[in-house]
């Protein structure tokens, strides 16, 4: 429990409202501001403090500068800078003794003498790295998610980082779009469940012990909307969607106690997300009681010059303070131009009073004003108990696509020719987004066979990277192929071609992979296709020529020996995708929670284009909404994952299928493993309401639960929710739950529709 919960807050609500009567801006400005606990020491000592700051210093507090890694010495002008209290926070400074001396500076020699607070991209580890977002979120395992964010930020605190820019929780329903990898996927409830347990994990029990870091939930907001899933691009999002699907895991943030937020690159609906005073004020402060602070994505302010939304960047300044974004990454519209936007009155200084408090709300939180240094023991970077975390969660995130006659988990008698470009590249196997993350301490699963002396193994890359056009290793690789008993072929992405600004139009396997198979295939042997990947991969041209499929997407620092364990049987895979999982690009976008069409797919009525005759006569054959060429199924739905052992679902019941508005609902299923060995399901409970004032999903996820069951044992599974669950944001822009019949699915993946349950809500 977070020690500033905020359910014990009562929220002190003041209102300063302004006109301004000036020529150029007649708006009427209302600014909100949220506090603390009623008699909040903490409120005092910030009210104390910024009534004496200057001007400058208030405009300081809301910089934040980074220091290029290519400039060796600490630049005198950001020194002086920090002693006239004119920056507030600091990126990217990962020398410890430059960090140390900067804060020395703002603690003893500046005016107000407030802390810095320093900031760096902690996604999914700092230097023990974890699987990429996506790959965590397979393993829905919000348990294993919070120890790992616990582990980043008592790794990345010895290092004076207090405020990591994590986690991001867009909801990314384009694979094309390369910071899927660092979402939680498609699901709003998934994502929510999540954004959770990172918060939890990364500022810990007591946001102000030394190993706590601030949690900063972003990018706020629609940036995995982004046109064609090209990164930064616009977001069109109605209002019913933007609440139902995109704002949730925001909400599910505040209430965690999330204490900043991050405005993203996109513009929303035309209004630029980093001056979007709709989703900045009505919605975070007004609606939610959001008492953290915002802060710009880098540069975001500056580039609304770009988005052709301010003429300069004086505008671009006055857009985002209105809109209350309390703090700028990197670029300086604030810095150069707030002073001047105030004494033209476009903006006052009791506004600005709110923000600076917003940003000193959290530093007194970190307890940086008590204890503004940082312990360098670096004795915690790697620990034993890290490395075992993070092998855990590259396991349980291992999703298993596909095992044709058992051919996994393979046995130590079988030769194994391992092969492919993913098979020992240890910086590639650590994802997007690891700035800290070491090649040198990864365990690849190359490595990971080499260090067990019970298998007999042959190893050729055939390929040197995932991009490589050169076929002239393949005749090595197919040699000793030839003569394994099987293949394990490690395929995919580099770590460069997902994360930001690393889109792709096409999401096939890069370079001659595919060509790669093909040869492997030719020799009859068994294939296990691994794949490293921070999105998920179409597999048109080689799905039918290997005989299983491992997804690990970047599966971090302890990849290998997961893998090693997934694949020889030692644990049974219990990923489950997170992503509705596309055959062709030209299905995107295609996730489950999809509304109906007048014209719902009728699969017996599907007429394949090669089956249409030539100089056939207009016609809809059929009239559903589908490709002609791709159909109309996914290649693997979302929350699918097989595992080594059966899993059989029986006795499932509801408590009462006739509930009022606010009851409480028990669904249960007893769950058996079939198989003969210990091994993990995750039970998925989905829903679809099957009449709105709205048209609702045809199913959306409404709670999971992973279980461990030993081979032949069987477990009762219950699900509770209330009727407030099922709610949604209607066209009167308020939520409700309304009256009538609901489907329930307790399933094992969103196509699964074996265990029905109905109830009406009278
Ligand atoms: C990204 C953010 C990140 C920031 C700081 C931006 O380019 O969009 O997610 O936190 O850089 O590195």
């Amino acid at each position: 429990m977070l020690i500033f919960s905020r359910k014990i807050y009562v929220y002190q609500v003041v209102i300063l409202s302004m006109i301004f009567l000036l020529s150029s801006c007649n708006s009427e400005v209302t600014i909100t501001e949220k506090k603390g606990e009623v008699d909040d020491p903490i409120e005092a000592k910030i009210d104390s403090i910024v009534s004496k700051m200057s001007l400058e210093e208030k405009i300081g507090q809301t910089a934040q500068r980074g220091k290029s890694s290519r400039v060796k010495e600490l630049p005198k002008d950001l020194k002086d800078a920090v002693r006239k209290g004119q920056i507030g926070s600091f990126l990217n400074i990962m020398n410890k003794e430059d960090a140390k001396e900067l804060q020395r500076i703002a603690v003893e020699e500046s005016p107000s003498k407030i802390p810095l607070i320093f900031a760096r991209d902690v996604i999914h580890g700092f230097k023990t790295i974890f699987p990429v977002p996506l790959g965590q979120a397979a393993s829905f395992n919000p348990t294993l998610v919070q120890e790992g964010s616990r582990i980043a930020a008592i790794e990345a605190s010895t290092y004076g980082i207090r405020w990591t820019f994590a986690p991001m929780l867009d909801i990314s329903r384009d694979p094309r779009w390369g910071r899927i990898a660092e979402s939680a996927g498609e699901d709003p409830y998934l994502t929510s469940e999540m954004a959770k347990a990172y918060i939890n994990g990364f500022q810990g029990e007591d946001l102000s012990s030394p190993t706590s870091m601030a949690a900063c939930a972003k990018h706020f907001i629609g940036y995995g909307a982004a046109e064609g899933g090209r990164d930064y691009n616009t977001a069109n999002i109605n209002d019913n969607l933007l609440h139902n699907v995109y704002l949730k895991p925001f909400k599910s943030a505040v209430d965690a106690g999330s204490s900043t937020f991050m405005t993203s690159f996109n513009d929303l609906n035309g209004i630029p997300a980093s001056a979007n005073s709709y989703v900045l004020k009505d919605i975070l402060r007004e609606q939610w009681g959001f008492d953290g602070f915002v802060v710009s994505d880098w540069n975001s302010i500056k580039e609304m010059v770009n988005h052709g939304f301010a003429k300069d960047q004086k505008e671009a300044a006055e857009k985002a303070i209105n809109a209350m974004l309390d703090m700028e990454m990197t670029s300086t519209a604030y810095q150069d131009h707030l002073k001047e936007l105030i004494q033209e009155g476009k903006f006052s200084e009791k506004e600005l009073d709110v923000i600076v408090k917003n940003i000193l709300r959290i530093k007194f939180r970190l307890g940086l004003f008590d204890n503004p240094y940082f312990d360098p023991n670096d004795t915690v970077l790697y620990a034993k108990n890290h490395l075992e975390s993070a092998q855990k969660a590259a396991e349980e995130s291992t999703v298993l696509l596909k095992n044709s006659n058992q051919v996994l988990p393979i046995n130590s008698k079988q030769k194994i020719a391992i092969i492919g470009p993913l098979a020992d590249a240890p910086h590639e196997q650590l994802g997007t987004w690891t700035f800290d993350g070491e090649k040198e301490h990864t365990i690849t699963p190359l490595n990971a066979f080499e260090n067990d002396n019970q298998y007999t193994i042959a190893y050729t890359n055939g390929l040197s990277y995932s991009r490589d056009r050169s076929t002239k290793n393949f005749q090595k690789a197919v040699s000793i192929a030839k003569s394994s008993d099987v293949i394990l072929f490690f395929a995919g992405e580099e770590a460069i071609l997902s994360g930001e600004a690393h889109s792709r139009a096409k999401i096939n396997l890069p370079g001659e992979q595919e060509a790669l198979i093909d040869e492997l295939h030719k020799t009859g042997k068994p294939i296990v296709l691994i794949l490293m990947a921070g999105r998920p991969i179409t597999l048109e041209n080689v799905k039918d020529k290997v005989d299983a499929i491992l997804m690990a997407w970047h599966p971090g620092t302890m990849g290998g020996p997961a893998l090693k364990n997934m694949i020889t049987g030692v644990v049974s895979p219990s990923g489950k995708l997170p992503v509705t999982w596309p055959k062709e690009v030209g299905q995107i976008p295609i996730h489950y929670n999809h509304k109906n069409t007048g014209r719902p797919v009728i699969p017996e009525e599907f007429v394949q284009m090669d089956s249409i005759p030539i100089g056939a006569w207009q016609s809809s054959l059929g009239n559903t909404s589908h490709y002609l060429d791709a159909g109309f199924l996914p290649e693997y739905p979302f929350g699918y994952g097989l595992s080594y052992s059966l899993f059989t679902y029986s006795d499932i019941s509801i408590s009462n299928n006739t509930p009022k508005i606010g009851d409480t609902i028990t669904v249960k299923v007893t769950v058996t493993n079939e198989g003969n060995s210990t091994a993990k399901e995750t039970v998925q409970l989905y829903f679809r309401d099957m009449v709105g004032s709205i048209t609702r999903p045809v199913k959306e996820l409404l709670r999971f639960q992973k279980i461990t069951l030993g081979a032949g044992e069987s477990k009762e599974v219950s699900f509770t929710f209330v009727t407030d669950d099922l709610a949604f944001y209607g066209p009167d822009k308020t939520w409700i739950t309304e009256p009538g019949d609901f489907k329930l699915w307790i399933a094992k993946n969103a196509s699964d529709e074996s265990n029905v349950l109905e109830f009406t809500i009278e």
